[in-house]
């Protein structure tokens, strides 16, 4: 045994830990040392009593201190004159193009819902092109790289920084290598991965998943702050000239990447930080709300508010809590420093209890069917209570969230299908806006719908690549007035044929 490891444990309070040290072979052995050897024993002796106090902790309810958000911190794409929305746009475009404007994956999670054993941005949710989240996303970059370049001639670069885990670095960096960096430059693509910390019981004692395994799990979406720390990636941004960054998770079917409007807004504005919202679908939607909360803004997270507050409701019906959080946010440069410098120790963990699979006394393998460990995560969004200026940016749900959480099964929402759906209703919109015809098996014209009903599939199957069209701009050219079969893919190609008039 490692000379140092019955020492380190028993400084953090966990000699169980090697308790099947003996029955280990000599693979078993040197991993569970290399995980242990990770940590340090003062913090994980402080994570795993906090946890165990934690669950005794009896959580105060935030909701009598929830208020809405301040009319005056929102902002919108729905309800702005076109005026400001196309200078916030040229101020976004500006940037960029000046090599100001980073986008940041949070892609940690496991994915436990969707019940996949890979990275969910490798996901291919139907569609004609068999484009999976990470391609889409890749495109899209170069889309608005591209913009950039033509609207303020000028070559820029939009640096994408992809946060994985010990669960999804390694299948990403393969994934990207096959797939070539989905025409991006490789080394404006920076993997880099947040830290681990181990599941424990209610005592406080780590558990062992395998005899020689550690049941480890992210250290939740807020461990992006110690991992831009231990990454230097802030000093990568330095060096590139960085200012803004916009960080998104990466279920979204739907996200704009780098979007001009909302950095435009953000920076005409003045903020440090600033996050995208959506009116909410229905009271027990499983996404956070921004709210004010003891007189700061912030964001409630679904699963730590009671019903009672969901389901409150304003004079008018609209729901008091509406501004559903999109896990879109913009952060400055600067305030991302701040909170690496300074706050980071300040962030709240948050509890979540789980069935975590493990060994009984005797080394054989468990799987609860209660609850019996605790996870302990930081959430990203908990920074913007140490933002000096803060603000909301309120977009359409139809043309911005679609996101990808759970299995394809009868009656859950936020599926496989609910994403494809989404986009494909977007794209059918965005060719109908610009003029395209589409014909059914008889060849007869298919009249274009005035509703779109998001549960069922678009009369017409049209798929536009982001290489072509990043919000349905630029379409007239090739589509309007003209006839098209089912299902139409308009990818670089179909255009230039079509731009022959083909
Ligand atoms: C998240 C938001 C929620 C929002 C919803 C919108 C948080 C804490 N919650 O909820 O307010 O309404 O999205 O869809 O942001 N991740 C990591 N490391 C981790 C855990 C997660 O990088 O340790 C990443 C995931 O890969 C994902 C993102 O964070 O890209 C969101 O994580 P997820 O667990 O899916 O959050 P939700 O509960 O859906």
């Amino acid at each position: 045994m490692p000379r140092l490891l019955p020492e380190l444990l028993a400084e953090a309070g966990q000699p169980e830990v090697l308790r099947f040290w003996e029955q280990l072979s000599a693979e078993e052995r040197r991993l569970l040392a290399a995980e242990l050897e990770r940590l340090e024993p003062g913090e994980l002796r402080a994570h795993c009593e906090e946890a165990a106090r934690a669950r005794q902790r009896h959580t105060e309810p935030r909701d009598r201190l929830m208020e809405p958000l301040p009319g005056e911190a929102t902002g919108s794409s729905i309800r702005t004159d076109t005026e400001s929305l196309r200078s916030w746009r040229e101020r976004g475009f500006h940037e960029i193009s000046e090599n100001h404007v980073a986008v940041l994956l949070l892609a940690g999670g496991q994915g436990t819902r969707l019940g996949v054993q890979y990275p969910k941005g490798m996901y291919d949710v139907g569609l004609p092109s068999g484009k999976t989240l990470y391609q889409i996303q890749a495109e899209r970059i170069r889309k608005v790289q591209q913009l950039a370049e033509e609207k303020l001639s000028k070559k820029c670069t939009v640096p994408w920084y992809i946060m994985t885990s010990e669960f999804t670095l390694e299948p990403t960096q393969k994934f990207f290598t096959l797939h070539n960096y989905f025409g991006l430059v490789k080394s404006n693509v920076v993997m880099f991965e947040q830290q681990m910390l181990p599941a424990v019981d209610f005592n406080g004692k780590i558990i062992l998943e395998q005899k020689g395994k550690i049941a480890m799990a992210p250290d939740g979406n807020g461990g992006l702050y110690r991992a831009l720390t231990n990454n230097k990636i802030l000093e990568d941004m330095d060096r590139r000239g960085i200012r803004f960054v916009h960080v998104y998770c990466v279920d979204n079917i739907l996200v704009k990447m780098a979007d001009p409007a909302f950095i435009g807004f953000c920076v005409e504005k003045g903020a440090d930080c600033g996050a995208k919202v959506v009116e909410k679908a229905y009271p027990t939607e499983p996404v956070g709300v921004v709210c004010c909360v003891d007189g700061i803004n912030q964001v409630v997270e679904y699963s730590e508010v009671s019903q009672a507050t969901v389901e409150r409701r304003n004079a008018d019906g609209r729901l008091t809590f509406n501004a559903g959080n999109i896990c879109n946010h913009f952060f400055t440069v600067d305030f991302l420093k701040s909170v690496t410098e300074e706050f980071e120790p300040q962030l709240k963990r948050h509890v979540a209890v789980k069935k975590i699979p493990h060994v009984d006394e005797k080394g054989n393998p468990v799987k609860p069917e209660t609850p019996n460990g605790i996870k302990m995560e930081k959430f990203v969004f908990d920074v913007f209570q140490f933002s000096k200026k803060f603000v909301v940016f309120e977009v359409l749900r139809e043309e911005e969230f679609s996101p990808l959480k759970n299995a394809e099964n009868a009656g859950n929402k936020d599926t496989p299908s609910s994403a494809r759906r989404a986009l494909l209703w977007q794209h059918y919109r965005w060719a109908v806006q610009a003029g395209a015809h589409f014909l059914d098996q008889k060849d007869n014209r298919i009249s274009p719908l005035k509703q779109f009903p998001d549960t069922e599939e678009p009369p017409a199957v049209c798929e536009i690549s982001p290489l072509v069209s990043s919000e349905g701009e630029g379409l007239e050219k090739y589509l309007k007035d003209r006839e098209f079969r089912s299902p139409l893919l308009l990818t670089e190609q179909a255009v230039a044929a079509l731009a022959q008039g083909q």
